[in-house]
C-alpha cells in the first residue's frame, strides 16, 4: 500500500504511539569505530582502447568521525555527497585511497582479504534497496543462513534453527524460510536483509538508507525494529539517510556531508536547534516540524541555488561556496577546517554562526594565520589547537565562535 500523503510528522506521531522514544546519547561511550582522514578517489578513465586515467572522482575526501559503542551516528546529505561510499569503505567493499578506520584495535583500511574475514563478522551492512539486495533465486533460509555457512560458525544441522530464530527476531514468520524474496512485501524484504545482517552478531551495522525505498508507514515499523535490535544486542549503527526526520529519531549524533566532506557534526539537540553551517541550515529548513530559529520573525524554507558541483573538479577552498549566500573571498582561497566549536559540535565554515547571525568577519583567521580575504597574514597569531581542527573525536576545550577564543568545558 502506498500512501503519498503521509508526512514525516505523521511518521513520528506513529512512532510515538508505538512507544519508541528517540535514542539517547551516552557521552561516556567509547568509540567502536574511529575514522581518520578517510579518502576514496575513483579513477576516471578516458574512452577508447588505452584507458588512461584522466581524473578522479573525489567521492570521500578526508573525513574523520567516531561511532560510539552501542550508539548510532547519522550521516546525511544530498545525493552523490559520498554517503554510500563511506559505508562501503567501512565494510571494506572498497579499499580506501588513504586514511584509517580503527575498529577493535585494528585498522580496517589496511587489512588484507584474509585478515578481513574474521572482522567482516563484526561489521555488517543493510542495503538501501530491499528489491535488488536479495538474490531472487535463493530462498530466505539460504539468504539469511549464508553468512553462517561461509564463516563456518555452526554445524550444518544448526543453521536452519538459527535462521528461524533470526526470522522471528525481525518479526517474520519462521516457517516462511523456504519462500523466495518475491513472495514478500518491501518491508518484509528489508526485514530479511536485517536478519541477514544480524546473522553473525555484528558489533557495528552500516545501514545505508534502510527505509528510503519503503512506504512511510512501513518505514516507522522498520526503524522501530532497528531500535529494538540495537537495545537488545547492543549494536552500534552508522545510519545513512537523506531524510533528516528519520535520522533525528534514531541518531543522537549526526554528521552532515557535502561533496565528499563532513561540514557539520553535532549531537542531535545542538544540530537541530543551533546549526552553524549554511548547508545544514538549508537542509533543516526543509524539515517541517523542526523549530529552527526564525529570521526576521519568519521561518522560511531556504532554497539552495544551483546544482551540486562535480566531485571530479570540486570548487577551491570551501566546496559549498558556489551555492552559499554567505560566501566571500576567503571561502575560495582557504578550505575551512572542521573546527570544534562546542562540547559536541564541529563545523567547517569561515562564517560559522546561528541562522541569521553569521559574523561579518571570518572566525577562522587567527587559527589559520590568514587575513579576512584569506591571504597569509604574518601578524596573525599562530594556529592554536590543531587537535580542535583535525581530531576525529571531541576535546574538552573548543573554539568559541562568539569570543573567538579557546574555552574549556
Ligand atoms: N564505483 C564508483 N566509481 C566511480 N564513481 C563512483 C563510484 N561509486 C560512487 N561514485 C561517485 O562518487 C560520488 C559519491 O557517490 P555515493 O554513492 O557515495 O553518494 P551518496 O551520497 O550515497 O548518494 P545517494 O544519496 O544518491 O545514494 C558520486 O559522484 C558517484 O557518482
Ligand atoms: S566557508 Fe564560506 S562558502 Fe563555505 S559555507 Fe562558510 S560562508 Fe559559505
Ligand atoms: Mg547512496
Amino acid at each position: 500500500m502506498s500512501d503519498e500523503t503521509t508526512s514525516p510528522d505523521d511518521l513520528f506521531h506513529e512512532m510515538a504511539e508505538q512507544g519508541h522514544t528517540a535514542a539517547k546519547l551516552d557521552p561516556r561511550a567509547k568509540p567502536v569505530l574511529t575514522v581518520e582522514d578517510l579518502r576514496m578517489y575513483f579513477p576516471v578513465k578516458a574512452p577508447g582502447l588505452v584507458r588512461r586515467t584522466v581524473g578522479h572522482v573525489q567521492a570521500v575526501d578526508g573525513i574523520s568521525f567516531q561511532v560510539p559503542e552501542g550508539g548510532s551516528l547519522g550521516l546525511v546529505g544530498e545525493s552523490g555527497c559520498g554517503k554510500s561510499t563511506t559505508g562501503r569503505l567501512i565494510t571494506r567493499l572498497y579499499k580506501p585511497t588513504s586514511g584509517s578506520m580503527q575498529f577493535g584495535g585494528r585498522d580496517l583500511a589496511t587489512l588484507s582479504k584474509r585478515e578481513l574475514k574474521p572482522v567482516r563478522r563484526d561489521v555488517q551492512m543493510i542495503f538501501q534497496d530491499p528489491y535488488t539486495s536479495l538474490n531472487p533465486r535463493h530462498t530466505v533460509g539460504s539468504i539469511v543462513g549464508a553468512p553462517l555457512a561461509v564463516h563456518d560458525i555452526v554445524p550444518k544441522n544448526q543453521i536452519m534453527p538459527r535462521v528461524k530464530e533470526l526470522l522471528e527476531v525481525v518479526g517474520l514468520n519462521p516457517e516462511h524460510y523456504n519462500r523466495y524474496p518475491n513472495e514478500f512485501s518491501g518491508g518484509q524484504r528489508q526485514r530479511i536483509g536485517i536478519a541477514r545482517a544480524l546473522t553473525l552478531n555484528p558489533r557495528l551495522l552500516v545501514a545505508d538508507e534502510p527505509v528510503s525505498a519503503l512506504d512511510v508507514s512501513i518505514q516507522a515499523q522498520v526503524i522501530n525494529l532497528l531500535q529494538d535490535l540495537q537495545k537488545e544486542f547492543d549494536i552500534a549503527f552508522l545510519f545513512i539517510a537523506h531524510d533528516l526526520a528519520v535520522v533525528r529519531h534514531f541518531c543522537p549524533e549526526i554528521a552532515v556531508m557535502y561533496l565528499g566532506k563532513i561540514v557539520e557534526i553535532a549531537d542531535r539537540e545542538t544540530l537541530y536547534a543551533t546549526p552553524h553551517h549554511p548547508y545544514t541550515q538549508a537542509l533543516l529548513s526543509a524539515v517541517p516540524d523542526v523549530k529552527q530559529a526564525a529570521v526576521g520573525g519568519r521561518r522560511e524554507r531556504i532554497m539552495l541555488q544551483g546544482d551540486v558541483p562535480s566531485p571530479v573538479n570540486p570548487p577551491s577552498g570551501c566546496r559549498f561556496r558556489t551555492r552559499c549566500h554567505l560566501a566571500q573571498d576567503i571561502c575560495a582561497k582557504v578550505e575551512p577546517p572542521l573546527l570544534q566549536i562546542g562540547p559536541r559540535h564541529k563545523v567547517a565554515c569561515h562564517f560559522a554562526g546561528e541562522l541569521g547571525k553569521a559574523p561579518e568577519r571570518p572566525v577562522t583567521t587567527g587559527l589559520l594565520g590568514v587575513d579576512d580575504r584569506g591571504n597569509p597574514d604574518a601578524s596573525s597569531t599562530e594556529p592554536v589547537d590543531v587537535e580542535l581542527m583535525t581530531g576525529s573525536g571531541y576535546e574538552d576545550r573548543w573554539f568559541d565562535v562568539g569570543s573567538r577564543t579557546v574555552v574549556s568545558g
